[in-house]
C-alpha cells in the first residue's frame, strides 16, 4: 500500500516536472510517403517522451517545393513554426532575414562541433552560430532495381555505365515491362539530370557545371552529351509518368512493373517500410558511371525565433534529440539515409547504407563528394529553381533542341 502510494507520488512529481517545461513544437516537413512518415514518427515519439506536444505540419510534395512555399507565407504573416525542414544555402537566406533562433547553447552542451563533419557544421551555422541541426546524409546518385524484372528480361547485373544501362533497358522493354519508373515532376526530372551529368561528366565536371555554374562547362560537349543521355532515358519511361509522385514510381519497381528508378535513398526507406529486403527484393547501385562519386543531400531543421520560454525549451530538446545517437540510428534505419553524426556504429544498417557510409568517407578524400543541386545543397534556391525548370521543359518537350536547353540552362545559372 505504502509502496503504491509512494510510487504514485513519484509519478505525480515526474508528471509535474515534465509539465513545467513542456512546450509545443510545430514541425514543418514534407515526409509523407511510407518510409518518410515512419521516420518522422520516430522524432515525434522522442519529443513526446520528453513531455512535449508534437504539432505535425506536413506539407506533401516530394523534394519540398510545396513545403517551402507554405513556409514563406507562414513566416511573412509573423507566425512561423518552431522548426522547419530547411536545407543547404537556404539556411543562410533564412538566417539573413533575422528569423532563426541561435542554437549555440545546445550545440556547445552536446558538442556538435566535434560530432559533425566540418562541411556539414558550416552549412548549419550563420555568422559562426548554429541556426539549424542536421538529421542525416542522403545519397542522391542511386539507381534502384527489381531483380525479378532483370532476371525475366535476361539482364545480368546492375549497369555500370550508360551503354550497359541502355542495353538493359532495351531488354526490359522487349520483355514487355517498363524500363524506367519515373515521376514527371520538376524536382524528379532534375534529380535524374544531376545523376546523368555526374555519370557522363564525372565529379569535377559536375562541380564546374552545377556548383560553380561555369558557363564554359554548361556550354560544353559534355553537357550536350548529358542532355542527350537524359532525353534517351525519357524514352524508356511510361506515358503515365507525368505528375506521378516519386513513391508511386518506387512502388512500380517494388511490384515488378518497372525495372529501374533513379532516385535518392529515401526510396530505400519506402522499400523497407513495405517489408522489402535489400539484395533480395530490390537492388541498389550507384547510378551509371557514378561509383566513385557521391551527391550528398543533408536534411536539417532550422529553428525559428519564438517568444515563450517553454517553446524555446522544446526547440532545444528537439535539436538535442535530433543529434542524439538513439535518434540518429532509428531515424536513419527508417529513412534510407545514413547518420550525419560521426562515429555511429553501422552494424544494424543494410548493405546499401554500409556502401553509402563507406563511399561518403572515400569520396570526401578523392574529390568525388559533391552537393546535390536538385536537393538544394549546391546553390541558392532562386538559381536551382530556374535550372530545374529548364530541365523539366527539356524533358517534357521533345521538340526542344539540346542547343536550346544548354542556352537556357546557362541563362538560368546566371539568375541573380
Ligand atoms: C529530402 C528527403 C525526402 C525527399 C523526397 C528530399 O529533398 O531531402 O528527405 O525524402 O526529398 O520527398
Amino acid at each position: 500500500m505504502l509502496k503504491l502510494s509512494s510510487l504514485a507520488a513519484a509519478a505525480a512529481i515526474a508528471v509535474a516536472s515534465v509539465a513545467v517545461h513542456a512546450g509545443e513544437v510545430e514541425v514543418l516537413h514534407w515526409w509523407t510517403s511510407g518510409g518518410e512518415a515512419k521516420s518522422a514518427g520516430e522524432l515525434k515519439k522522442i519529443m513526446q517522451s520528453k513531455g512535449h506536444t508534437w504539432k505535425d505540419f506536413a506539407v506533401a510534395g516530394g523534394g519540398g517545393d510545396a513545403a517551402m512555399t507554405v513556409l514563406k507565407s507562414r513566416v511573412v504573416s509573423g507566425n512561423p513554426p518552431a522548426a522547419a525542414q530547411i536545407k543547404g544555402p537556404a539556411i543562410q537566406e533564412w538566417a539573413a532575414e533575422g528569423v532563426l533562433a541561435n542554437l549555440d547553447s545546445v550545440a556547445k552542451a552536446e558538442k556538435w562541433d566535434s560530432l559533425l563533419p566540418k562541411v556539414v557544421a558550416d552549412v548549419m551555422k550563420y555568422k559562426g552560430n548554429y541556426v539549424a541541426v542536421p538529421v542525416n546524409v542522403h545519397r542522391v546518385n542511386w539507381v534502384w532495381a527489381n531483380p525479378d524484372v532483370l532476371k525475366k528480361a535476361g539482364v545480368a547485373g546492375m549497369p555500370k555505365n550508360y551503354d550497359e544501362f541502355f542495353a538493359a533497358a532495351d531488354k526490359i522493354k522487349a520483355a514487355g515491362l517498363i524500363p524506367v519508373a519515373h515521376g514527371g515532376q520538376n524536382w524528379q526530372d532534375f534529380t535524374t539530370l544531376e545523376s546523368v551529368v555526374l555519370g557522363v561528366g564525372g565529379a569535377k565536371f559536375y562541380t564546374d557545371a552545377f556548383v560553380k555554374l561555369d558557363a564554359k562547362a554548361l556550354g560544353s560537349d559534355t553537357m550536350k552529351k548529358s542532355f542527350e543521355t537524359f532525353r534517351r532515358i525519357k524514352s524508356y519511361t511510361d506515358p503515365a509518368s507525368p505528375g506521378r509522385d516519386w513513391n508511386l514510381a518506387t512502388a512500380m519497381v517494388m511490384q515488378g512493373k518497372a525495372g529501374f528508378q533513379f532516385m535518392g535513398d529515401w526510396a530505400k526507406g519506402d522499400f523497407i517500410a513495405a517489408g522489402k529486403v535489400p539484395g533480395k527484393d530490390f537492388l541498389c547501385a550507384a547510378a551509371p558511371g557514378t561509383a566513385n562519386a557521391f551527391t550528398f543531400n543533408v536534411d536539417s531543421f532550422a529553428m525559428f525565433k519564438l517568444k515563450s520560454n517553454d517553446a524555446q525549451k522544446a526547440q532545444n530538446d528537439l535539436a538535442a534529440a535530433i543529434m542524439g545517437p538513439e535518434f540518429q540510428e532509428v531515424f536513419n534505419l527508417n529513412k534510407g539515409s545514413i547518420p550525419v553524426r560521426l562515429g555511429m556504429k553501422m552494424d544494424k544498417f543494410d548493405d546499401c547504407a554500409k556502401m553509402s557510409a563507406k563511399d561518403f568517407v572515400e569520396t570526401a578524400k578523392t574529390g568525388g563528394l559533391v552537393p546535390s543541386i536538385a536537393h538544394g545543397m549546391a546553390v541558392r534556391p532562386a538559381i536551382s529553381g530556374a535550372m530545374q525548370d529548364v530541365a523539366s521543359q527539356f524533358w517534357n518537350d521533345d521538340k526542344m533542341t539540346v542547343a536550346d536547353a544548354m542556352k537556357k540552362m546557362t541563362a538560368a545559372a546566371a539568375t541573380k
